[in-house]
């Protein structure tokens, strides 16, 4: 029987059907099931280019995750970054719920109101740009790279090519993102790299100015060097940078895709330099854990995004936009970027303190919350250890840094005991 709508071809309407009580049993099946099951499957069915820690973690609650056999743990990795709200956040849950419930998805070929929103909250928080939506942060840098090219191409100038990164930074796993990522061993054995990426030593303005040349055509720069070993760009050094690409048309792309979204104590890390950068590359907080990335640039310099020249099947869907617009607001609602800078605070003066007490540290660096504690020594056994009294913590650099990315809603209690947890397993290793 078809029924006349108001509008479009008559047709059936599509009948509403019940939730799948089969399909969720089954997900819940498998939770429920014993780890040899489906560790025999992780083996056997997928790719083997992670190192995974024995945790499965199932379930998970501000900052706090929980394994299968019940333990909490305190989360001081947020998924390298992500979880900025941490875990499964009211308003994250409620908008990507309802959304589900409404569209997941429709396409760039058609209107999509909630990017046009996700777009101006994000755009209000930096520069005022213009935003392209992607899935990751690669994605973005991809992206940024791309439209450096064709910036330079449309206002004549098509020699200009090169891009230019640091030693020791890190912009992603897909081949122009790798290119930029100066560093060899992951570099290694996937060349040849695309052409015409130059590098130059991080805080180095004489390597910086040897490394520029009339082909520049972008710098591509981390102000803190996450994966680097949370290394902090010094404030001359980038102003510097900053100057000379005004000074010779290059583009200055900050790579925001670990430090923004509140992570460093600003809503960006760039506006603590003094600097205006023309593109902006993010990812990771923004959806806290719906995988979702954007470039944000100058109005003149999107332009050269005409229609045909980029674009995405998922970017900006309306499941992303709606954890997007969900996560800037409550950052914004809960006054978050002020409180990442008490408590980070808090997290830097502590990790100071313990640095003091255990001759194997190095250099405790970082801002906001985003700390890095160097050692003498390779501190995968440390991260067992802490992993072992329920606190969850990052590598970086050569292997040799403890990482600290907790939730920005992080508070008190819970640096406390983070704290006390490290300098515990600290003493308990002898370092
Ligand atoms: C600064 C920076 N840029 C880019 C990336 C790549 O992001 P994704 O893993 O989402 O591709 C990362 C990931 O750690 C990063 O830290």
């Amino acid at each position: 029987m078809s029924v006349p709508i108001p509008f479009g071809i008559a047709v059936t309407p599509f009948p509403k059907r019940a939730p799948d009580q089969e399909v969720a049993q089954n997900v819940d099946a498998v939770l429920a099931a014993e780890p040899q099951g489906w560790r025999a499957s992780q083996q056997r069915y997928l790719m083997p280019n992670y190192q995974r820690h024995p945790q499965a973690f199932v379930r998970g609650e501000g900052p706090f995750l929980f394994d299968t056999a019940g333990r909490r743990y305190l989360d001081f990795t947020s998924g390298i970054g992500v979880t900025a709200l941490g875990h499964a956040h009211p308003a994250v849950t409620a908008a990507i719920a309802a959304q589900a419930q409404r569209v997941l998805h429709t396409s760039n070929h058609y209107e999509i109101p909630l990017q046009a929103e996700a777009a101006r909250l994000l755009s209000t928080t930096a520069t005022g740009g213009q935003v392209l939506f992607v899935n990751s942060g690669t994605e973005a840098n991809e992206a940024a790279i791309k439209l450096a090219r064709r910036y330079h191409y449309t206002q004549g100038y098509p020699q200009r090519t090169e891009i230019l990164s640091f030693y020791n930074g890190f912009h992603g796993r897909t081949l122009g993102s790798l290119a930029a990522t100066a560093q060899p061993k992951l570099q290694e054995g996937f060349g040849p790299m695309p052409a015409d990426f130059r590098y130059a030593d991080y805080n180095d303005t004489t390597s910086f100015d040897q490394a520029c040349s009339a082909r520049t055509a972008a710098v591509l720069i981390e102000l803190i060097q996450g994966e680097g070993g949370v290394v902090v760009a010094q404030r001359e050094f980038v102003q510097h940078v900053a100057q000379r690409c005004r000074q010779n048309g290059w583009l200055l792309i900050v790579d925001e895709v670990q430090t923004g979204v509140g992570r460093t104590g600003s809503w960006w890390a760039y506006q603590q330099y003094g600097i205006e950068p023309d593109v902006i590359t993010c990812a990771k907080a923004m959806g806290n854990g719906v995988p979702v990335g954007a470039v944000i640039a100058r109005p003149e310099v999107a332009a050269a995004f005409v229609p045909g020249t980029h674009g995405s099947t998922f970017g900006g869907n309306p499941l992303a936009m709606a954890a997007v617009i969900a996560t800037l607001q409550t950052i914004q609602r809960e006054n978050l970027v002020a409180h990442v800078l008490q408590a980070g605070e808090q997290l830097g003066s502590a990790l100071q303190r313990i640095a003091q007490a255990h001759s194997t540290v190095t250099e405790v660096r970082g801002r906001g919350l985003m700390w890095g504690m160097a050692f003498q020594r390779p501190v995968a056994s440390l991260i067992e250890a802490l992993a072992q009294q329920g606190l969850l913590a990052l590598a970086a650099g050569q292997g040799d840094v403890l990482r600290f990315l907790p939730p920005l809603i992080i508070d008190e209690e819970a640096i406390t005991a983070a704290t006390k947890a490290l300098d515990a397993a600290l003493t308990a290793l002898q370092w």
